[in-house]
């Protein structure tokens, strides 16, 4: 049997095959139980503490929520407020929080930190979103490809723009389930080599092809799946006429969803930027699923943290 309890969320590439086909099929039993209005108070008494350092519409409040509805309570934490933002080294927070919540959250640009907050924490951490990853939103993607696919094995995800967090944990997801991922990104923007290696080290347990493509016409044909994220990510806003100009090329439009599959969908994780990196009659249009991929966040870690946290 699969055993979660205590385990870190920290790049999806830590988790096996079986224990993502886990966490996917509970999240698809707790939407299931919501959705007929069973209440599941699998973790009452439990406390999430949840650590933003940049700003968030959906992860904060579907974490927030997720607790909430297993019966359990969610603290959120500015670095702000915290001692953390005068200088408190890391590794007492990680160690006084671990005295008091369950699980702990983070949401930071560095990745390391995240590393660095697991390391010291008694409880499991979970990455919320760092330069590097977003596991929780490719494990929500996933779930929303499987609920309108049937199976991910076969697919063929291509990914187009900036070749980072999402896109990676998008490769990461991909080589776990056997979906396909190709991720087009211009000169600049393309995705980290070593977890493009490890993705691709990955793929061989599912037969998932990873791959790299520059050309997005040539990337996106016959795609099941077209995914985009924003130009400018959070920390880079500095960049941000660099970005839009560099990756204009890379807009998915009507023009880029007709070389797809006619029944592709198309995916973002939000937030997004109409007539910038998508159209607004793409995003907005019939083959977007993009509410459902937002709603799925929180049967997703409504499953991550039922799992992971210690409960009887
Ligand atoms: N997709 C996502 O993580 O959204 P937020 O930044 O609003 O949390
Ligand atoms: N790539 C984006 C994802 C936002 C959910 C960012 O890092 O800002």
């Amino acid at each position: 049997a699969i055993n979660l309890t205590g385990k870190h969320m920290l790049t999806l590439l830590d988790y096996t095959v079986e224990e993502i086909d886990f966490l996917l099929t509970k999240a698809s039993e707790l939407k299931l139980e919501t959705q007929k209005g069973e209440v599941n108070e699998l973790l009452r008494g439990k406390s999430l503490g949840m650590i933003f350092e940049n700003a968030s519409t959906r992860t904060r409040v579907s974490f927030e929520v997720g607790m909430t509805q297993l019966g359990g309570h969610a603290l959120f934490l500015s670095p702000k407020d915290l001692q953390i933002g005068r200088g408190e080294p890391i590794k007492d927070t990680a160690n006084v929080l671990s005295r008091y919540v369950d699980a702990i959250m983070i949401r930071t640009n560095s990745h390391q930190t995240v590393e660095e907050f697991a390391t010291h924490a008694t409880v499991p951490v979970i990455n919320a979103l760092t330069d590097a990853y977003h596991p929780c939103q490719a494990l929500a993607d996933a779930m929303t490809i499987k609920e309108k696919k049937g199976d991910l094995k076969g697919l063929t995800l291509v990914y187009v723009g900036d070749g980072n967090n999402v896109a990676h944990s998008l490769m990461a997801v991909g080589a776990k389930t056997g979906m396909n991922v190709t991720i087009s990104s211009p000169k600049g923007y393309e995705v980290d080599s070593n977890v493009f290696a490890r993705a691709k080290e990955q793929a061989k347990g599912t037969g998932a092809i990873i791959q790299v493509e520059q050309d997005p016409f040539v990337a996106a044909k016959g795609a099941d799946i077209i995914y985009t994220d924003v130009w400018t990510s959070m920390g880079y806003e500095n960049e941000q006429s660099k970005h839009s100009q560099d990756l204009k090329p890379y807009q998915v439009n009507e023009e880029l969803m007709a070389v797809a599959d006619s029944k592709a969908l198309f995916m973002h994780c939000l937030p997004a930027h109409r007539d910038e990196e998508v159209t607004s009659g793409v995003i907005d249009g019939a083959q977007s699923v993009v509410y459902d991929q937002a709603e799925n966040r929180l049967h997703v870690q409504k499953a991550i943290l039922a799992s992971v946290i210690s409960h009887n």
